[in-house]
């Protein structure tokens, strides 16, 4: 019998109040269920948000030095269990141990770089226009906040999340996804062991459809940050307009390499296979699409079907394997009707196209890295995000027609050029319009210290990681403190 698991809300693992549960299955063996969930509804948000907001009382007033140390802390327990979560991570969502440990090496980085952020958090002093009066604006906590997590990265995202959300003093309630329940389950403890009190974290199991929208519509929320579709982001966005909350979307992507005529040939198929095929192509920075210069259009993409020939699918548990199962079989699914898709416009299927079920593969998700050919920037398989291993070359003319190509989609997260020309990469970096750019690296591979995120249909204008994600955990206060003893009116007595 599978472990059943519980939600944690104001400091007391609880089921579902329905008594309700799902599982959570290994997406490379779908007969192995690594443990039954709660699945939750309104009713748990609501206590979940009640003991957060309940929490925030005095969760708040703990100085962030204080509250940065238990994220310290958080950091030396993941370095601790770094192995065991990156192999529990590999089961539950399926990536290669190599991926699953830098995705929990995320979180540590994460973790290090939030708890120095105690002792800054940085406001501004600036000069006032009227003597004897002081100015200056101060971050403050934003209150109850809403973290609804992706399971593409099942460690990194709750902690670019949740921990700069703690360090600014707010409290949390914590809705993963349904695919990946344990690694939150399991960062949860974490939380705990670090020190965190009770009912700051309040972690609510479920679907999205269910928990999800009822945290997203809970009027003691202040503040939604979800990761996760442009479909459902936008459903997102509406009902924090209709309900006044402070929103930050992070959404989908269809993120190009540019190859251009100069490229060193063999680095660019290094990026565009990694990129492409890394994670089994299911990252929001993922390289699905490649945009190659004519010229060297043949060279390119032969050598890019014959590494994907060479990728082993698998199970991430063996060191050997290249390419893991996708997440579930409806993702499984999507993807292959997409081969449909791109076949029926006229695209050309150069290697892959098909479900993998040979020997041991049947028991799980895997679909064979695959490769269109003769891909015309109007198909579907060039503009819609797959979020699979699959990836569609277009053909270019210049830099510029192969920049026009680029920008001329909804979404707009990441981009990488590679060539050997100072003035391209620079004409490149102007005008390709995405959140992040590389030169001469693939389109994944972001660092935590960096704002994350993109334009358009990608985002709404704000960017988690880096110094940036304060903007989102904070609101700003401004202060003004007159000295004077006499009253001082601005814009008027200078
Ligand atoms: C995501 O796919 O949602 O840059 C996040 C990267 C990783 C993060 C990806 N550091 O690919």
């Amino acid at each position: 019998m599978p472990t059943t698991y519980r939600n944690y809300i104001g400091g007391e693992w609880v089921p579902a109040v329905s008594g309700r549960t799902f599982e959570d299955l290994n997406p490379a063996d779908r007969s192995e269920v690594l443990g039954l969930f709660p699945r939750s509804d309104a009713t748990d948000v609501d206590r979940a948000a009640g003991a957060a907001r309940e929490a925030f009382r005095t969760w708040r007033l703990v100085p962030a030095p204080k509250r940065a140390e238990i994220v310290f802390r958080t950091g030396e327990l993941l370095i601790r269990r770094k192995e065991e979560l990156a192999r529990l991570m590999t089961r539950e969502m399926g990536k290669v141990l190599a991926e699953a440990r830098g995705d929990v090496q995320e979180g540590i980085d994460t973790a290090y770089y939030m708890a120095g952020e105690g002792r800054r958090l940085f406001g501004h002093q600036v000069p006032c226009e009227l003597p004897s009066k002081f100015g200056v604006a101060m971050r403050v906590p934003v209150g109850v906040v809403a973290a609804i997590t992706p399971w593409n990265f099942p460690l990194a995202i709750p902690t670019w999340k949740l921990l700069p959300a703690l360090v600014c003093g707010n409290t949390i309630v914590f809705k993963p996804a349904e695919d990946t329940p344990l690694l939150a389950h399991t960062f949860l403890e974490i939380l705990l062991e670090a020190g965190l009190p009770k009912g700051v974290v309040n972690l609510v199991h479920g679907h999205g459809e269910e928990a999800g929208a009822a945290l997203v519509r809970h009027p003691g929320v202040n503040l939604v940050s979800f990761t996760g579709s442009t479909e459902v982001g936008r459903e997102v966005a509406k009902v924090c307009a209709d309900t006044y909350k402070k929103v930050s979307l992070e959404m989908g992507g269809k993120n190009a390499i540019l190859v251009m005529d100069d490229a060193a040939l063999d680095l660019a198929v290094d990026g565009a296979v990694w990129g492409g095929f890394g994670t089994s192509g299911q990252r929001c920075t993922a390289a699905s699409r490649v945009i190659v210069h004519d010229r060297v259009h043949e060279a390119f993409t032969e050598a890019f079907v014959e590494r994907a020939r060479r990728l082993r699918l698998g199970s991430g548990l063996d060191e050997k394997t290249d390419v893991g199962p996708v997440i579930n079989e409806t993702q499984l699914q999507r993807i292959h009707d997409y081969t449909e898709v791109g076949r029926r416009e006229g695209a050309k299927v150069l290697i892959g196209g098909e479900i993998a079920t040979e020997g041991e593969l049947r028991k799980g998700f895997f679909y064979k890295p695959t490769i269109f050919d003769d891909v015309d920037p109007k198909m579907r398989v060039a503009r819609e995000e797959i979020f699979g291993p699959s990836v569609a070359v277009l053909r270019a003319r210049s830099l510029e027609d192969a920049i026009e190509i680029c920008n001329n989609t909804h979404y707009g997260l990441s981009s990488a050029i590679y060539t050997r020309d100072i003035h391209r990469a620079f004409q490149a970096i102007q005008d390709i319009a995405t959140g992040i750019t590389y030169v001469n690296a693939s389109t994944i591979g972001a660092e935590i210290q960096f704002p994350f995120g993109g334009v358009r249909q990608t985002g709404n204008g704000h960017r988690e990681g880096g110094w940036t994600v304060l903007d989102i955990m904070t609101e700003w206060k401004t202060v003004y403190i007159d000295y004077s003893g006499k009253l001082q009116r601005a814009q008027i007595d200078v």
